[in-house]
This record gives C-alpha cells, sequence and structure tokens, in this order.
C-alpha cells in the first residue's frame, strides 16, 4: 500500500488520534463483541446507575406514551443491542405494528429479531445492519402503519460530540416524519463523586471494558499493547461537562501499532470515549435545534438521569414585516 493510500485509509482514525495530543482513540473501537458484553456487565452493577434508573423511569411514562402514539405504531431503534427495554416499549404500546432495529452487530440483531419474532409474533420485525452514527437506508414498512417513534435510551447521546448529536437528533426527525415522536434517554449528573463511581465501578469491569479497546486492537490491527502497561481512569470534566474515559500509560513506552511506532510518556493519558451529561436546558436546546420540542420529561430522584418524550417542533411561521 502506497503512503498515500495508507494515510486514507479508512482506520486511520486510530493511527491520527494515537499521533494527537492528547491521543485519542475512536470510542468505537470499544464496542466489538467482547466490549458489548461487558457493557452488558456495566449496566448491572451497582455503581453505574443511569440504567437502573432508566428502567424505572420507563415503567412511569410508558402509558402515557402508549395512549400519545396509539395503535399500529413503528418504533425504530439505533443501537438495538440486547432490546430489554425495546421489548418493554413494545409490550406496553397497543398493537405496535413495525419495529426497526439498527445496530452493527450482525449476531445481535439476528438474536433481537428471533426473541422479538417469539415474544411479539404480531410485530412486523426488520432489522438493519450498520453503523447508526452513519447514513444507512431505512427499509419501508411492510404494511399500514400508524406514528412513527425513535427510541434512543440509554444515555447514548452523551458520547457523541453536542454538534454531531444536534446531527443526529434531527436524522431522527426527518425518519419519524411530521407526526413522529421521540423517547430519549439522557443523563444529567454532575456529581463528581457519583460519576466517577459509576464510570470507574469498583468491581473493575469498567477498567476491564476500557482496555479491551486495546486488546482490539492487538487483534485486529496487529498492535502490540501491553495491557499491564496502563491503567483505566475515569475523569470528571467540569467545564465540557462530561466524563473522560482515558488509558494511562504506566511508563515511557513505544508500542508498535500495525507497523508505526508510537511514543507514550509517563502518566500520558489515551482518552477513548466522552460521556456528556447535559443539564435540562443544555438538551432543550438541543433537541429544539434538531426540530424536536419535549412535552415530558422525567428526572430520576437518585440521579437526574432523565427520559425525554419528544414532538415535532412547531416553528412558528415566518412573516415578512416593513413591507
Ligand atoms: C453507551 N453509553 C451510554 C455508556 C455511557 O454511560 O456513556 C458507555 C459507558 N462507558 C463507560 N461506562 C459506560
Amino acid at each position: 500500500m502506497s503512503a498515500v493510500a495508507r494515510a486514507l485509509a479508512p482506520d486511520d482514525d486510530v493511527l491520527a488520534g494515537l499521533r494527537a495530543s492528547p491521543k485519542r482513540l475512536p470510542c468505537r473501537l470499544l464496542y466489538d463483541a467482547t466490549g458489548a458484553e461487558l457493557f452488558e456487565q456495566i449496566t448491572g452493577v451497582d455503581d453505574y446507575y443511569p440504567t437502573r434508573i432508566e428502567y424505572r423511569l420507563l415503567d412511569e411514562i410508558l402509558p402515557s406514551v402508549a395512549e400519545d402514539m396509539g395503535a399500529a405504531a413503528r418504533v425504530i431503534e439505533p443501537g438495538a443491542g440486547a432490546g430489554c427495554k425495546t421489548r418493554r416499549l413494545l409490550r406496553a404500546l397497543y398493537a405496535p405494528a413495525s419495529y426497526v432495529g439498527i445496530d452493527v452487530s450482525r449476531e445481535i440483531l439476528e438474536q433481537t429479531h428471533r426473541t422479538l419474532a417469539r415474544e411479539l409474533p404480531t410485530v412486523d420485525v426488520q432489522t438493519v445492519c450498520a453503523d447508526f452514527t452513519r447514513p444507512y437506508k431505512l427499509p419501508a414498512p411492510r404494511r399500514s402503519i400508524g406514528k412513527t417513534l425513535a427510541f434512543f435510551p440509554g444515555s447514548t447521546i452523551g458520547n457523541f460530540e453536542p454538534f454531531d448529536a444536534v446531527m443526529f437528533l434531527s436524522g431522527l426527525a426527518h425518519m419519524a416524519g411530521h407526526n413522529g415522536r421521540l423517547l430519549l434517554g439522557a443523563d444529567g449528573t454532575h456529581d463528581p463523586e457519583a460519576l466517577v463511581r459509576a464510570y470507574d465501578d469498583s468491581d473493575g469491569v469498567t477498567a476491564q471494558f476500557n482496555l479491551n479497546v486495546l486488546d482490539h486492537l492487538n487483534r485486529t490491527r496487529g498492535a502490540r499493547f501491553d495491557l499491564a502497561m496502563f491503567r483505566h481512569r475515569a475523569v470528571w470534566n467540569e467545564r465540557h461537562s462530561r466524563v473522560e474515559m482515558h488509558l494511562v500509560s504506566q511508563r515511557e513506552q513505544t508500542v508498535d501499532v500495525g507497523g508505526a511506532v508510537i511514543h507514550l510518556g509517563q502518566g500520558e493519558p489515551i482518552v477513548t470515549e466522552h460521556c456528556y451529561k447535559h443539564s435540562v436546558q443544555a438538551m432543550r436546546s438541543m433537541l429544539h435545534a434538531a426540530g424536536w420540542e419535549a412535552r415530558q420529561v422525567l428526572t430520576g430522584t437518585e440521579q437526574p438521569m432523565r427520559l425525554w418524550w419528544c414532538a415535532p417542533l412547531v416553528r412558528p411561521v415566518q412573516t415578512r414585516t416593513g413591507l
């Protein structure tokens, strides 16, 4: 491969990130099969509060969601995952007609398809194997449908940079259409102690989840990271209102990453993920910019993890004055 071709290779955000300052790795590297399994474990540890709270809020909001959606809804879910929240939602709706799950993992999609077909045989299940942060084509519904609901729980919106979050939410508005709805989970916690505990849990699962990024690069890119030479660290960045996941080099070292030499100083971090914690005002204005208006916001009592129930924003008609 020529130097130019190598420089333009799609994976080169990896090398570009490792050569940047501060060093960064794309957070998609966290979610290979091992990472997805570890993330499932994280959602069950005591220190990681968002999932626990969101389940409670879902139970609270679902009756009014069902009422508003009416019969024959279509549910679209980017990042379908294990589908536990999906099943709760579909069971609460009145005779939902259609479900579309989008996920990078074919295995997860097949599993979701099987489970839904068995448990909710009247719902037409369609799957799209794609990275939902990039453009993909939504399949046409195969039966007559009522309103469309975009379902994006889990506070994954916090893993987008704010501008990308607005673009993504605006894509969902386009997909759901003029009569569509959005059910969004977003964490707004700003308590540094609770956050560091949640992202550096005492069971060490998040540490394993983060270190798996290096293992992933060793397996897929012929990198030679020694995992024992890195420590997981979670940092609350108040200024940017985000938790940062770091892998901190335990000594000065050079690492071969598929033929490229990367130098790390002692104590130097590699940033692997940003988890933004949006305040009510910040989330509201992002939704607004994306074409959504919040109709109902439920907030957890333990921490301000929130569920946002949104409808398309009705923009005031522009009138020209002074003519
Ligand atoms: C997937 N996402 C919502 C998780 C979060 O809380 O931002 C990812 C995560 N990273 C570490 N723990 C959980």
